[in-house]
């Protein structure tokens, strides 16, 4: 049971928007930041400002501690084996890139394989279509079902011996599947390919375990978790993270240079060129503390009643489509609304202080799957309300009137 009282942890919640108290449904484009994770930013900032890894002096150490702390507790939250699998990177986006460029450039070679779905992010699509194009491997499509679910048996025909990458998102940002991670990840290792993890949606949402679900790389975003933005994760096997070249040059990442030949730092360092977002790695810890305290059990619970009463509510209003109703759902509710564009919807609920998303969600070939252009998007949080979902359902009839 997640009381309201934890809504006073999100300072943002307690502003009005247009004349009205802020409702706030775009979680999954990014949630709320809590106040421990401002107050932890601030620390750093106001008192604690230092380079990490390279000083000798009390505020670098002390940065330095706290740096690594936080690779300790993503380690543990996300129960990888050793502390040498966590790259702190930019966020999901980078994470997938970065696999994309080492990985992808030494195992694949022309004619290979990489087998995405159609409900991808663009952040999922894109980095692999610019290592296809320098290597000659082709991108294949795993289709989903009417109702937003992986077909398992296309995608089990569609994996063979050429596919040598999976990378696949846990849960849609744009429909709220959640997909079948491990059961895919067990299939793909029988064909000897490789699964990347596109975690973003699941972080503040599931428990996540790498060594249960057995991926071999798996990325998240701090932003989409209550922290700040321009900080994520990428895990790795550690033998894989081994085997693969940097991703980029640069101070941290190097064990010593000449101009003639320069070695290269040992796990995670290696990937960790440049100075770093301290202070927003700092912060992750108090992220996933927060996530900690208050329980993924109880968020979950929380979430999935917001889901279920939001779901039948929005059900009630006629031309409403639900775009996205798979089984297993996170709280994400995509829809469109006959005769009103969802960007036209999306001012008006504004104007009552309902914020949504709408567009294409950087899914454009889910879109295209649907036959729409645009949806609109409430995406839900723990500290989310059940009069906030009525504050929509109202909102959205009194945008019908007008429209
Ligand atoms: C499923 C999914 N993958 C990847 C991303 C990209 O995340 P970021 O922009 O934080 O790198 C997002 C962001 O919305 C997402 O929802």
């Amino acid at each position: 049971m997640i009381p309201d009282s934890v809504r006073s942890d999100f300072p943002a919640l307690g502003q009005q928007v247009h004349g009205h108290p802020l409702v706030y449904l775009d979680n999954a484009a990014t949630t709320l930041k809590s106040q421990s994770v401002i107050d932890a930013i601030n620390l750093h900032y106001q008192k604690e400002s230092a380079n990490v890894h390279r000083g000798v002096h009390f505020l670098s150490e002390q940065g330095t501690v706290k740096y690594e702390e936080t690779r300790h507790t993503v380690q543990k939250f996300i129960n990888a084996l050793s502390e040498r699998e966590i790259i702190f990177t930019k966020g999901t986006t980078e994470s997938i890139n970065l696999v994309a460029q080492c990985l992808g450039q030494q195992v694949l070679k022309e004619g290979d394989e990489i087998l995405l779905s159609t409900m991808e992010h663009h952040s999922n699509i894109v980095p692999w279509q610019l290592v296809a194009e320098k290597t000659g491997a082709v991108i294949k499509v795993v289709p989903i079902t009417d109702s937003g679910e992986i077909e398992l048996e296309a995608y089990s025909q569609l994996l063979n011996e050429k596919t040598k990458i999976v990378s696949i998102s846990y849960i849609s940002n744009t429909l709220g599947s959640i997909n079948p991670i491990k059961e895919m990840i067990e299939l793909a290792h029988e064909k000897g390919a490789l699964f990347v993890v596109d975690a973003a949606q699941a972080m503040a949402h599931i428990p996540v375990d790498v060594v249960d679900l057995d991926c071999d790389f798996l990325a998240f975003s701090a932003h989409k978790m209550f922290g700040p933005t321009g900080v994520g994760v990428l895990y790795g096997k550690e033998s894989l993270l081994e085997s693969m070249p940097p991703y980029q040059g640069g101070g941290a990442m190097i064990e010593t240079v000449t101009f003639e030949k320069t070695t290269y730092n040992q796990l995670p360092e290696k990937f960790e060129a440049g100075t770093p977002h301290i202070a927003g790695v700092i912060a992750l810890k108090d992220c996933i503390d927060y996530i900690q305290k208050v329980g993924l059990e109880n968020i979950a619970e929380k979430e999935d009643q917001l889901l279920d009463y939001a779901t039948q509510r929005l059900n009630m209003i006629s031309g409403l489509k639900l775009i996205g109703t798979a089984k297993k759902k996170s709280a994400v509710i995509s829809f469109t609304l006959e005769g009103a564009h969802p960007h036209d919807l999306g001012t008006l609920l504004d104007q009552q202080g309902i914020a949504i998303r709408t567009g294409h969600h950087c899914t454009q070939p889910l879109m295209k799957r649907f036959g729409i252009t645009a949806t609109a998007r409430a995406s839900f949080s723990f500290y989310n309300t059940k009069e906030e979902v009525d504050k929509l359902v109202d909102g959205i009839r009194k945008a019908q009137e007008l429209l």
